[in-house]
């Protein structure tokens, strides 16, 4: 079955969706990986539909939603805010916050159309640099944020659900002030040759 994945600026409203996609990704991705009651525990904090409200009412983040087409099912989204990385700068930085693909829409390309939109408007902003956490053991995304040009910055501690984790925190310089060009907005794109 072919399935069309549109992807759109998320909006006040899409919280449960992000919480859900969130949620479910994060436990096909880390469960056998991380402790399960640890994973039940971030997922309640740090998936919960009132963590995207606040990221979804906060002008210096980004959302995006991927939704099948058709019935619009929410599959995927991708958050960019302000750095919280002791490594970043909180002014000219922004954070990549979660990417995450439900499972059978991943590896199609779709990561990569999501990430150009990070991109995109934090060049579009002027950030220097996008930022990001991923734990140290998700080798899949790291590779993916390789081969985006993501560089190794620095290593952390991350808590999952009350438990310390070692991330590898990444970053991609981006092209000194661009702020200033006009970027096309790509609120709402169709992709088409996906298949689920
Ligand atoms: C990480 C993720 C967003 C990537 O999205 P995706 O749709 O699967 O990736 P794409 O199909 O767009 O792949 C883009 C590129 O990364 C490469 N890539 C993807 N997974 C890879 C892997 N496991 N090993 C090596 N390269 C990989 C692809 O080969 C492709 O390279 P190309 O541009 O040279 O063709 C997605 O797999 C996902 O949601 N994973 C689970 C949640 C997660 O781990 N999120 C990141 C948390 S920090």
């Amino acid at each position: 079955m072919t399935v069309e994945i549109e992807v759109r600026r998320a909006r006040v409203g899409d919280e449960d969706a992000l919480s859900l996609v969130g949620q479910a990704t994060f436990l096909e991705t880390f469960s056998g990986v991380l402790d399960g009651a640890a994973i039940t525990e971030h997922c309640r904090a740090a998936h919960s539909p009132a963590q995207y409200l606040r990221w979804l009412g906060d002008e210096r983040s980004a959302v995006w939603l991927a939704c099948a087409v058709p019935g619009n099912a929410p599959v995927g989204y991708l958050v960019v805010a302000t750095p919280d990385l002791a490594a970043a700068d909180p002014v000219r930085d922004l954070e990549l916050k979660r990417i995450y693909l439900l499972g059978r829409f991943q590896g199609g390309g779709l990561g990569k159309k999501l990430l150009r939109q990070a991109v995109e408007h934090a060049e579009r902003v002027g950030a220097s640099r996008l930022l990001l956490g991923v734990y140290a053991g998700n080798h899949a995304a790291i590779a993916f944020y390789t081969k985006r040009g993501f560089k190794h910055l620095a290593d952390r501690q991350f808590a999952v659900g009350g438990t310390a984790y070692d991330d590898h925190v990444m970053s991609l310089e981006l092209p000194a002030d661009r702020s200033h060009e006009s970027h096309a907005a790509a609120d709402s794109t169709l992709d088409p040759q996906l298949t689920a």
